[in-house]
């Protein structure tokens, strides 16, 4: 298969890639650089410098692909409460490129859409799944983002209909890993890199809030296993783990791993992005539809296993 990777510069993009070559496929990587880095593409993939907003770029890279994963984005709390107009710009110019392209072409097309589109909702016990409402607000500061990945999803849908575009609407939650960057606010990342420069941990909140992260190799096998997969051809998957840890439980394992068995202070979430920017409490995906289409597939890497990797990226570099 030739597959083409928007955002494969990035820190999805380019571990994806790494396992589709593995895998036999050719990899195609299109990536403007505006937080990607030419050097995470790995050997053997072409290399197209671009935009996805770019419908000429787009068409050209399209040609002779059998796939198109899409994850070309704004990505991250504070690059979006920084530049709330090119986080728009980029999901949903950028989406609607890629989306009308590949109708065009009847080109099968991964979109990654995000667990941000539920919103910060109550803190329930039920994980999210897919068929839950989507609890967000044009007026909201965090959910610009939400927005534009919803906007992104609903143009897949309609393209599915009009043109049978054969889409899959992918929403990832907190993916962790080699790679990803703490400058736009992913925690484990910061963490990282807080304890790589002999700083403390810094911990929004109470660090109460839950979360469950995946390994990115683990969510770069199901995104490869959900392009196969006829199956999720019009619909929604969740993509994530349901090991669920809290923020402080992170920062402990963190700082014990480096040694500096209290080393992190509480930081006030809305002082750090601004006010009207809230911290969802919970946040738990349903896995059943994503069990369903992959039977096989299982996360085959722990939370520790993520913190072991970042650190030993972050303590070596
Ligand atoms: N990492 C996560 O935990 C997570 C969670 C939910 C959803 N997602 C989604 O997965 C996808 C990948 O996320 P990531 O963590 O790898 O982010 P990332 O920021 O590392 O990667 C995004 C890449 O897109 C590139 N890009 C941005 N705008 C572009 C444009 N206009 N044209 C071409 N390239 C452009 C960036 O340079 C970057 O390399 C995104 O769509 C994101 O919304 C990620």
């Amino acid at each position: 298969m030739r597959l083409v990777i928007t955002g494969g510069a990035g820190f999805v993009g380019a571990r994806v890639a790494r396992l589709a070559l593995e895998r036999g496929h050719d990899v195609v990587a299109l990536d403007d650089l505006s937080t990607g880095r030419a050097d995470a593409v790995p050997a053997g993939a072409t290399w197209v410098e671009g935009d996805v907003r770019d419908a000429a770029c787009v068409e050209t890279v399209l040609e002779g692909a059998d796939a198109v994963l899409h994850l070309a984005a704004a990505v991250g709390p504070r690059l979006v409460a920084e530049d709330p107009a090119g986080t728009w710009s980029r999901n949903v110019e950028g989406t609607a490129t890629v989306v009308r392209a590949c109708a065009a072409r009847g080109r099968r097309l991964l979109l990654a859409s995000s667990s941000e589109v539920y919103g910060v909702g109550p803190d329930a016990d039920a994980p999210l799944s897919e068929d839950d409402p989507c609890r967000i607000d044009a007026a909201g500061r965090r959910d610009v983002y939400a927005i534009s990945k919803l906007a992104g999803e609903a143009l897949a849908f309609a393209e599915h209909r009009a043109r049978w575009l054969p889409m899959t609407v992918v929403r990832p939650f907190n993916l962790v890993g080699p790679g990803q960057g703490g400058r736009y606010g992913m925690v484990l990342a910061r963490f990282a890199e807080a304890a790589r420069a002999g700083r403390d941990l810094e911990v929004y909140g109470d660090g109460l809030q839950r979360r469950c992260f995946l390994h990115v190799d683990d969510a770069a096998d199901a995104l490869l296993g959900l392009l196969d997969a006829s199956a999720s051809e019009g619909r929604i998957v969740n993509l994530g783990s349901d090991e669920e840890v809290t923020v402080l439980d992170v920062a402990r394992r963190v700082a014990a791993r480096v040694g500096r068995p209290r080393g992190w202070r509480h930081l006030d979430f809305e002082r750090v992005h601004g006010e009207g920017f809230p911290d969802p409490r919970r946040r738990r995906p349903a896995l059943d539809r994503l069990r369903s289409l992959l039977p096989t597939w299982r996360p085959s890497r722990t939370l520790d296993d993520a913190i072991d990797d970042v650190l030993a990226e972050s303590l070596a570099s």
